[in-house]
């Protein structure tokens, strides 16, 4: 059974403060809704890993995530973070590959092979992130395109490696923009790769892998989107930050 998933990606918001009380309405809703098979994962920036994970405690089903992290093991990387010093702080998951790290940071499929390599290496689960640009989908070429993003960065894992991975769909055109995938469009790429993942690693390993949409996903019209088979969960940007709406997704199954 594929696990249900809704990540928020906080990116670069919230004050400490906020940071604090967007946690503890979180950690609390979702113990008070008894959601028991959904796993939330909560992605602050870094300052925000230690007190965010201090509040979340032993909650069962609610995890800290990471937005980033280096290609490299540890050293002098000044301004970087490994995936080994997010573990130590208890972070289990780590976003890779988000648009806005390609496009704003040049963050390319081979770099990104090396940061899941480590995000692997130390034990930690990668949201690998591909989507193509509104010019790619207008063009009707964006099922090879998102597919030679997973071919790139993930076909020189193992099974067992990928089979550790979950993938975030997240169409450049409906991130932050309001303008959500049509949940057939959504369902149409999310079987479209879990095929492209059968076809180098086989069924078995391709069913078992968790594949998120994200992109402009909210608590209107998760239920929708949630409800199609191979989409089995989210990776929610503005609305994370609003903890009634991150839990209305959550409840949407
Ligand atoms: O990583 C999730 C993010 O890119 C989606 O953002 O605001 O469209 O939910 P948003």
């Amino acid at each position: 059974m594929r696990k249900k998933i809704i990540a928020g990606n906080w990116k670069m918001n919230m004050t400490f403060d906020e940071g604090q009380k967007l946690t503890s309405e979180i950690v609390n809703m979702f113990k008070d809704e008894n959601i028991t098979d959904v796993q939330l994962v909560l992605n602050p920036p870094f300052p925000h890993l230690h007190p965010v994970k201090k509040l979340i405690g032993d909650t069962k089903n609610v995890f800290l995530g990471a937005q980033n992290c280096s290609d490299k093991e540890s050293g002098a990387y000044t301004g970087e973070v490994s995936a080994k010093i997010l573990a130590s702080f208890g972070v289990t998951h780590v976003i890779l590959g988000h648009s806005e790290r390609r496009e704003y940071f040049k963050e390319d499929n081979s770099l990104l092979t090396e940061k899941v390599k480590q995000v692997l290496a130390n034990g930690l689960t990668p949201i690998f992130c591909c989507g193509e640009s509104l010019e790619i989908r207008e063009a009707g070429t964006h099922e090879p395109n998102v597919k030679f993003q997973l071919t790139d960065s993930l076909f020189g894992l193992t099974a067992e490696e990928i089979a550790k991975v979950v993938i975030a769909y997240e169409p450049i055109w409906a991130i932050g923009t309001g303008k959500t995938a049509s949940s057939d469009e959504a369902q149409q790429m999310h079987q479209t790769l879990r095929k492209h993942i059968a076809s180098k690693y086989g069924q078995e390993v391709a069913d078992s892998i968790s594949i998120l949409y994200g992109g402009s996903m909210n608590a209107g019209n998760a239920a929708d989107l949630l409800s199609k088979p191979d989409v089995d969960g989210g990776l929610i940007g503005g609305a994370s930050l609003k903890s009634r709406d991150f839990i209305t997704i959550a409840k949407s199954y």
